[in-house]
């Protein structure tokens, strides 16, 4: 899985030359968040507990998490839409609570309040001919579901394809754009960190979770196929991480723990759904079913896909969703893990960086546009040349309105994807994340990923637009990078 760029490209040191692209029309341009990282509410009107609540308050122990109150938008979303509106975006990414909806996970229960939430969101969205995105699972897994093993239950897929038709059935009428999971890699290491009730179980719950999750989202495209494609016209996917990796240098330690990378994080979600042949890549069947036998498994720990299975995946997206930030330098990992666990099976590092690459205020996340460009080109020579939109991208600060780098950010790495559409990429939109700081998870809210800055001390968390708020709506109206524009003071 290797490309070799002929382009010499030193995006971080500029632009490559001073050609004009322009975004093509009907290319959408819009803003992305998700529900625990926004909403806030976290008890009120019905809604059920979800794994983040529980985590907050019962693992953790914390009195007033910050997703408690988070952003507020639960209350205050119209402020949220009168924001899409001033950067003039096309389309608004956000996710649906499942616990909001079904608080006790099965479809037997619905919270009507709930309902009525995402139906006034919705509707204050469309008045102002802004698109609703919705991501059907963005991490909050209903705590009740979570209690029977979550995702790594194969009972799971059940249940999620139950929760995909209450929210087809209530709003597939006027939502066109729909992503069944974020990140379903995430989502596996989420749902293992949640397995307190199979602790020992790592190395054998991340496969199944990836199986369950590939079902889960076939299942759902199926239905959508079937039921309501024809009358609504929508369109399906799913938002997975490809950050772009290289090898820490060219030894081939460095190079093989690269491909591991990408096979063991990414190519065991795209590969089912958009390779020819569809089944899970063969360097990680290869790999996990040799390191079980030599651990005395008479199986693999991978669960295979049968016929049917591979069939049913095969081929289940309209578009590939992509969240994209930053590149990761790869070496093997240096500290001996637990055996088996996934990341015994994968063996990589990705924490290295480079001293001249500019930082933001995530350790993880440094800015490197070519990569984006890499990205699409590995995409399409792999899968031949899939339709993409890209979910997220986005760059964190901390507080404060002036925020050059996210300008820089946003600039760079837009024009690094009109490079891509250039060579052939079909690109459908870009998605910014993220519309205003928010819940990062872990880190609270001292990452801040926003177009708006929010501030979490006032009870109706006012939202400040930044000064790159302005840079993008520059670029949503004109459909050009000016590199270096800023807006006058
Ligand atoms: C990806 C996740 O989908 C989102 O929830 C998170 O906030 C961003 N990355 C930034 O870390």
């Amino acid at each position: 899985m290797s490309i070799n760029t002929k382009k010499t490209f030193v995006l971080a040191q500029g632009f490559p030359n001073h050609k004009v692209r322009r975004f093509q029309d009907g290319f959408l341009f819009g803003t992305s968040t998700a529900a625990y990282q926004v909403e806030g509410a976290w008890n009120e009107d019905g809604k059920g507990e979800s794994f983040w609540d529980y985590r907050f308050h019962v693992l953790i122990n914390q009195t007033h998490p910050p997703g408690d109150v988070a952003c507020n938008s639960y209350h205050y979303y119209k402020r949220d839409v009168e924001m899409l509106r001033e950067l003039g975006v096309d389309v608004y990414r956000f996710s649906i609570s499942w616990p909001r909806i079904l608080p006790g996970g099965f479809r037997t229960i619905k919270n009507e309040a709930g309902l009525q939430y995402y139906d006034n969101l919705i509707d204050e969205l469309l008045k102002y001919n802004i698109q609703p995105m919705v991501t059907m699972y963005h991490f909050d897994t209903p705590m009740a579901l979570q209690h029977l093993g979550g995702w790594s239950n194969p009972s799971f897929v059940d249940w999620f394809v139950d929760y995909a038709r209450v929210l087809f059935d209530r709003y597939a009428s006027k939502v066109k754009y729909w992503t069944t999971l974020n990140q379903p890699d995430t989502t596996c290491e989420i749902n293992n960190k949640a397995n307190y009730v199979l602790k020992n179980a790592t190395g054998a719950t991340d496969y199944l979770c990836t199986k369950h999750v590939l079902l889960a989202h076939a299942r759902t495209y199926r239905m959508y196929e079937k039921k309501y494609k024809k009358k609504y016209g929508g369109s399906v996917g799913m938002s997975t991480a490809v950050n772009w990796v290289e090898p820490f240098t060219n030894s081939s330690e460095d190079v093989e723990a690269a491909e591991r990378y990408k096979e063991f994080t990414y190519g065991i979600f795209f590969d089912p759904i958009w390779s020819k042949n569809g089944d899970f890549p063969k360097l990680v069947k290869d790999r996990v079913a040799k390191k079980s036998k030599e651990q005395g498994l008479v199986r693999s720990r991978l669960p295979s896909l049968s016929k049917e299975e591979i069939k049913l995946i095969k081929g289940s997206s309209d578009f590939l969703g992509l969240n994209h930030y930053t590149t990761y330098l790869i070496t093997p990992s240096e500290i001996k893990h637990k055996v088996p666990s996934f990341i015994d099976d994968a063996n990589f590092n990705k924490k290295r960086t480079r001293d001249e690459w500019t930082k933001s205020h995530s350790s993880w996340l440094s800015m490197t546009p070519e990569g984006l460009y890499k990205v699409c080109l590995l995409l399409n020579k792999r899968y031949d040349y899939p339709p993409i939109l890209i979910t997220e991208n986005g760059w964190s600060t901390d507080t404060g309105l002036q925020d050059p780098s996210r300008s820089k950010y946003i600039q760079h790495y837009l024009n690094s994807l009109l490079l891509a559409i250039e060579e052939g990429t079909k690109v459908i939109g870009y998605i910014h994340w993220s519309l205003m700081d928010n819940v990062q998870w872990m880190e609270g809210t001292s990452e801040r990923f926003g177009l708006y800055e929010v501030d979490f001390d006032s009870p109706e968390r006012t939202r400040t637009a930044r000064e790159s708020s302005l840079v993008y709506k520059r670029i949503i109206q004109k459909r050009i990078i000016e590199e270096g524009w800023k807006p006058e003071k």
